[in-house]
């Protein structure tokens, strides 16, 4: 098959590969097999393998996905298909993306716990069952992958949005009865760059690849700080 893949900064190109097309490949597969045995220079990042460490996500035909559960069966068309870096992230070289200021943002959305209790104080359990931790049931899987923010057109229009995935921590944060931080947290995500900025486009639930729904998250976060505006504690 032939493989058009993105090398150099954002001002480069795509260049072209030949791959020998193999059962239950995947796209890493594919992207391992061009930097092993074609191109060594070739970067590209990756850790698990197996869907759980996030560092895969590549543009797959313009599409954000996870490369590594990727399979190439469902990408290809008349026999190839194109990997890039992901969107809406400064490109280092090739596939690999600068992702800092997407966790920057989880920070500037108070995405740290906040504890309330000491080393010496027991351990607070949460009841699985309780209403706040069922809320949070698919929030708290997020595997920090950077897909949905790649897929967000209001982080492409405005930089400064907080972008799906760290509303989406700050949502399973004030879900959390240990948490000391909530007030501090509805601050942090109710500015311009906030909750309020998301037109519930839904292209990060779309494209999230564990299924998530951050666009829930955030209708849940828009809320909780309209409550607590009308109720003056912003
Ligand atoms: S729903 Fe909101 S956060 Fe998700 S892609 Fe759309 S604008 Fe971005
Ligand atoms: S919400 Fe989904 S797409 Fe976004 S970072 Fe988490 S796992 Fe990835
Ligand atoms: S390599 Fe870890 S999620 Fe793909």
């Amino acid at each position: 098959m032939k493989v058009l893949v993105w090398r150099g900064g954002s001002g480069g190109r795509f260049q072209e590969f030949e791959v020998p097309r193999q059962t239950s490949q995947t796209v890493l597969d594919v992207v391992t097999y061009i930097q092993r045995a074609l191109d060594p220079t070739l970067a590209y990042r990756y850790a698990c393998r197996v869907g759980m460490c996030g560092s895969c996500a590549m543009t797959v035909n313009g599409v954000p996905r996870w490369t590594c559960r990727t399979h190439v069966d469902k990408v290809l068309k008349d026999d190839a298909f194109s990997v890039a870096p992901l969107k809406n992230l400064p490109v280092i070289r090739d596939l690999v993306t600068d992702m800092r200021e997407f966790f920057d943002k989880w920070a500037r959305a108070k995405g740290q716990f906040t504890p309330t209790r000491t080393k010496q104080d027991d351990f607070q359990k949460v009841k699985p069952s309780s209403a706040a931790r069922v809320r949070v049931d698919e929030g708290i899987e997020c595997i920090g992958c950077g897909v949905c923010y790649s897929a967000c057109d209001v982080v492409a229009w405005n930089p400064d949005y907080l972008g799906p995935a760290a509303l989406n921590r700050a949502w399973t944060l004030v879900q959390d009865e240990r948490d000391g931080g909530r007030l501090e947290r509805l601050r942090a995500v109710a500015g311009d760059a906030g909750c309020h900025s998301c037109h519930t486009h839904m292209s990060c639930t779309e494209r999230c690849p564990k299924s998530l729904s951050p666009t829930k998250s955030i209708a849940g976060l828009k809320k909780l700080v309209l409550n607590a505006a009308w109720k003056g504690e912003l």
